[in-house]
Order: C-alpha cells, then structure tokens, then sequence
C-alpha cells in the first residue's frame, strides 16, 4: 500500500464544499437549493472583465512573466496608491487567488512544528494551507458574546512562543465579519515587532466594509518587514473563477524566497490577469461603494430573519458577508445532511456552512453555522425563515434534528 503524506490527512475537507455530492442529489431529486454555504456572491462580474478578455488580439495565449503581467501590476499597484500605500516593483506577485497567496507565505515561512496565531473561529482553508507545510494554527479564542474581539495584548501575548512565526488575521473577517479599528490593527502591529512575527493580514474583503472603517495592514510603515497582505480581486469585483489574486509585501528577502515559488509554477493565467487589470483601470470608489451597499441590504435582510427564529443567537457583523450563528441544535453537519436529504418545503431546501471546521477543537463549533449572505435580500429571507410556520419551527426543533444519525 502507497503511503499518503500525514501531512494532508491531517487536513480536513472545506466545511463550504464538503456536501457538493450531497447537493447534486439534492438538485438531481428536483429541489431548488438556497446556496448560504460558500462565498459566492451573484452580483454579476463587471463587463470590463470579459471585454477584456475578448478583446484579447494575439493568436496565441502564452505564459505570462512568473511574477505577474505587467497590466495588471502596474493596475494592482495604482489601486493600492489609491489606499495611500506606494509599492515598489517586486513588493506584489500575482498568485491564484488569495489562496495561493496563503499557501505561498506559508511555504516560505513555516518549518515543521511552527504555529501561527489564528483568532477563532477562522476561515477553514486556513487549517489546509498551514497543515501541508508541517505548521499548526494556535486559536486565538473569541466569544460571540465578546463580539469576537481579539486585538489585544492580554489575550494575544500569552500564546506567543519560541515556535511562534506568524499572526494570521482576516480583516474584515470571515466568518465572523469583525472589522479592525485603527487602534486594533496598531496593537498587532507593535505585538508583531516587538517578537518579530510576520503579521499576515488577508484583506480579500477590504472593501465591503459597513462602517466607515477601511483600513489596510500595508499603512504601518514601521511594520513594512512583518506585513505581508493577502489580496484577490475574487471578492471585490465579484469575479471568483477567474483565480486572480496578490501576495504584497515589503520585505524583499520574503518576496525573493516566493519568487522561486511563482517560477516553479511558471505563471498565473495571462488572460484573467488582463480581465483583472481592466477592472482595477476603470472601477473605483464608486463601484465598490454600490457594491458595499447591495451587501449591506442583504445583512439587513439576514439579520432581520434571524431575529424572528427564537433560540438563534448571533453578532450583526461590521464587514464581509458573513455571519457565524449559533442554533439550538447538537450538531449543524447532521443538521446539513438532513436539509439536503430529508426535508424540503414546498420543492427548495438551504444550504450553509457547519460550524465545526472554522474551530481548532471541532466540538466548540458544533451548534453553529456560517451564512454566506451573497445572495438577493428576498431569497436570504426565504431560505433563513422560509415563509412557511411548519418550516420555521423545523429550523428551531432540536428535537427532529437530533434524530438524524448521520
Ligand atoms: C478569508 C479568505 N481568504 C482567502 C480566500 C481565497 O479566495 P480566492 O482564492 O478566491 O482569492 C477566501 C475565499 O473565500 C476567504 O474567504
């Protein structure tokens, strides 16, 4: 028998496509499915990308240059001028996706055994990016009750150790939607210095922000040698397939080491590259402020939902589009298996995200759900009370949910 590394099967599968088979059955049978499980807005992806790509006049597609195509450097880095943050050749690589960004900076930084501070609950690929390397996250516990507030010394300090490397955060974050004051982002910055931590901030949320608050990692000069940003344009310009995204950061013997990387994989496709480039060119301020604001009625309607099902308890969240809810139940994962196998109300069912997989210790997770609310304000409302009384006491009845042994 072949050996698989322990490595992998220490990771898990993604708690947001983990039930594909089972959807497709559930599909397959006929039934309309409300997707709240993964994040994948249907806000339509602006034109400029696919006139772009169409515009495309060579008759051959070839690699691009490993660390990016030029258009869409120059364009990325105009972007970030905009936030106030000049960049330099060499401070982005062009990756796939902000996943690729993660699993980049992991590769270069962590050995066998290193930890990096992760506040929890977290984004579940995070637990795959840093396990394939040999690395662990250590949670930085928070409380719904808390907010899930974790910017401070006192909570953050303590875990610090000598095999510390890094401080993972999501700013705004997923799942929770918590959204950094200045005043927060400053204590991590002083914590990353002073034990000389790179401070990774993944900020594919940057823009949907609710507010007033848009802040990046990249404006603390002082910290230029731990920031390292992970960035995309899957989220901001609602354009997830096309696998563009951006590892920045200012300390160049990281970015040399993640050169070597990017060149053993030869490029990112050149043409999505173009399509992105087009995007950061001629949208701004005022696109992604329409968008901000189809997002914020989708909270609205998800919030307001929310609120009519007794027994469900959640934080409104400040940015993103999520939100983590804990339900009077023993276990969403079964609770997921039955909606999709079992139950239906009048010919559609829900789909969401379990609870167990954005926690280090599953069990903490257990009674709660992620709702990606990517989807227009009236169906949100649909799929989270139903319009249905028989529907909405099934949602809070731990009794028949409990029953399921799946
Ligand atoms: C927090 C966070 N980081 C990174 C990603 C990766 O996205 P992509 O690879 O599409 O840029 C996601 C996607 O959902 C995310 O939620």
């Amino acid at each position: 028998m072949m050996k698989l590394s322990s490595r992998i099967r220490r990771c898990g599968l993604s708690p947001m496509r983990q039930f594909y088979p089972y959807e497709v059955a559930a599909v397959n049978k006929g039934l309309k499915v409300h997707h709240m499980n993964i994040g994948q807005p249907d806000i339509e992806t602006p034109p400029a990308f696919l006139e772009a790509v169409k515009d495309y006049q060579k008759n051959v597609v070839p690699y691009a240059p490993a660390p990016g195509e030029e258009a869409y450097l120059q364009a990325a880095r105009a972007y970030y001028a905009g936030l106030g943050c000049a960049l330099e050749d060499g401070d982005i690589l062009a990756t796939f996706g902000g996943s690729e960004a993660l699993e980049i900076v992991m590769a270069c930084i962590l050995e066998e055994g290193d930890e990096v501070l992760v506040p929890e609950p977290f984004y579940p690929n995070y637990t795959t990016f840093i396990g394939v390397t040999g690395g662990k996250i250590c949670p930085i516990p928070t409380s719904a009750e808390e907010g899930y507030r974790f910017a401070s010394r006192e909570r953050i300090e303590p875990l610090i150790n000598e095999r510390t490397r890094a401080l993972l955060v999501t700013n705004p974050g997923n799942p929770t939607g918590v959204v950094l004051s200045r005043e927060e982002m400053q204590v991590l910055v002083d914590i990353a210095r002073k034990y000389e931590l790179f401070l990774i901030s993944d900020e594919v949320y940057r823009e949907i922000v609710y507010t007033g608050e848009k802040n990046t990692m990249l404006a603390f000069a002082e910290a230029a040698e731990n920031v390292v940003v992970i960035d995309s344009v899957s989220k901001r310009f609602s354009t997830t397939g096309a696998r563009v995204g951006a590892l920045v950061s200012r300390n160049h013997a990281l970015m040399d080491e993640a050169l070597k990387w990017a060149q053993g994989r030869l490029c990112i496709t050149t043409l999505d590259q173009l399509g992105a480039a087009k995007m950061y060119e001629t949208l701004g301020m005022e696109y992604f402020r329409s968008v901000r604001d189809e997002y914020r009625r989708r909270r609205e309607a998800t919030v307001e939902a929310l609120r009519k099902i007794p027994g469900v308890e959640f934080t409104s969240p400040d940015g993103a589009f999520y939100l983590m809810v804990t339900l009077p139940v023993d276990d969403t994962e079964k609770l997921q298996y039955f909606l999709l196998e079992e139950f239906e109300d009048r010919g559609e069912t829900v789909m969401f995200a379990p609870g167990a997989g954005f926690y280090s210790d599953p069990e903490l997770g257990r009674n709660k759900i992620r709702i990606a609310y990517v989807t227009a304000p009236e169906d949100l409302t649909r799929a989270v009370v139903g319009r249905n009384p028989q529907a909405q006491q099934l949602h809070r009845s731990g009794q028949v949910l409990r029953g399921n042994q799946k």
